[in-house]
């Protein structure tokens, strides 16, 4: 299958200065060190670490990715980051649409078609995430919720703009709770996901778009999960504040 297997770190607003650079050098040593697969591995920083953790990036086989940016291209929007200005300290992904913006900063599914639009302006590669909350789970309407922010927030774009974007579902149940998802369940989903790019887009575009699980992933379910047939990856949080267990993460493909 030629689709791109992925490793995504998200530190949220976690780790001062140093305690990120350190991080991201051990994480970097580790990768290089223990890592064979062709898997991309993905670390999104707090914008501070950005430009020092690209510099040690270089050459090496972990990325590095923003965790926002504002729709705008510049212009006076005290407090906010342009996706040029991510661009320009050598990031090459940013998180967009995860749900603790969607849900404590008002971000809509409008809003961020604007900003999956600045990102791909300026090369950068969104990790477009979508997920249902408990309640949606629950009530039995989560693939109608899903299909929602699918194409609201993407589906505007041509298939060549969409081959940029990376997906991570990430049931809101699920992120920082301990609760992961099953592989059955999240396995349902990334099929549903892919046959409503199918839909849109063409067998051949959903056949190699990378799709990531998100969620409470660590080292012990990570492995189960990254061998569901539809599931290319994770977005880890929690998890990838520990070098150790994050590149244990990273090594999980082809273990289960
Ligand atoms: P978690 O977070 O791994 O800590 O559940 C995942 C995420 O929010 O991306």
């Amino acid at each position: 299958m030629s689709r791109k297997n992925i490793v995504a770190g998200n530190w949220k607003m976690n780790l001062n200065y140093e305690e990120g650079v350190s991080l991201f050098s051990e994480i970097v040593n580790m990768v290089n060190d223990e890592v064979v697969g062709n898997q991309e591995v993905v670390v999104c920083s707090p914008f501070i670490h950005l430009n020092s953790i690209t510099k040690l990036s270089t050459g090496n086989k972990v990325s590095v990715g923003a965790q926002n940016i504002h729709q705008a291209a510049s212009g006076a929007y005290t407090g906010e980051i342009s996706a040029a200005q991510v661009k320009s300290v050598g990031a090459t992904y940013v998180i967009l649409g995860h749900s603790e913006r969607r849900a404590y900063f008002g971000e809509t599914d409008e809003l961020l078609a604007q900003k999956v639009d600045a990102a791909l302006e300026h090369q950068l590669k969104p990790i477009f995430c979508i997920g249902e909350t408990k309640e949606e789970r629950e009530s039995g309407s989560f693939f109608a919720v899903l299909q929602a922010q699918l194409e609201k927030g993407l589906f505007h774009l041509d298939a060549a703009e969409f081959a940029q974007v990376v997906l991570a579902y990430e049931p809101v149940w699920a992120i920082g709770t301990g609760l992961t998802a099953s592989p059955e369940q999240a396995q349902e989903v990334h099929a549903f996901i892919r046959a409503t790019l199918a839909k849109h887009y063409g067998e051949d575009v959903a056949e190699s778009t990378t799709i990531l699980y998100g969620g409470s992933c660590n080292p012990s379910n990570a492995s189960t999960l990254f061998a569901q047939k539809d599931i290319d990856g994770g977005l880890i949080g929690g998890a990838s504040l520990k070098s150790r267990d994050f590149v244990d993460i990273v090594k999980a493909f082809n273990q289960a």
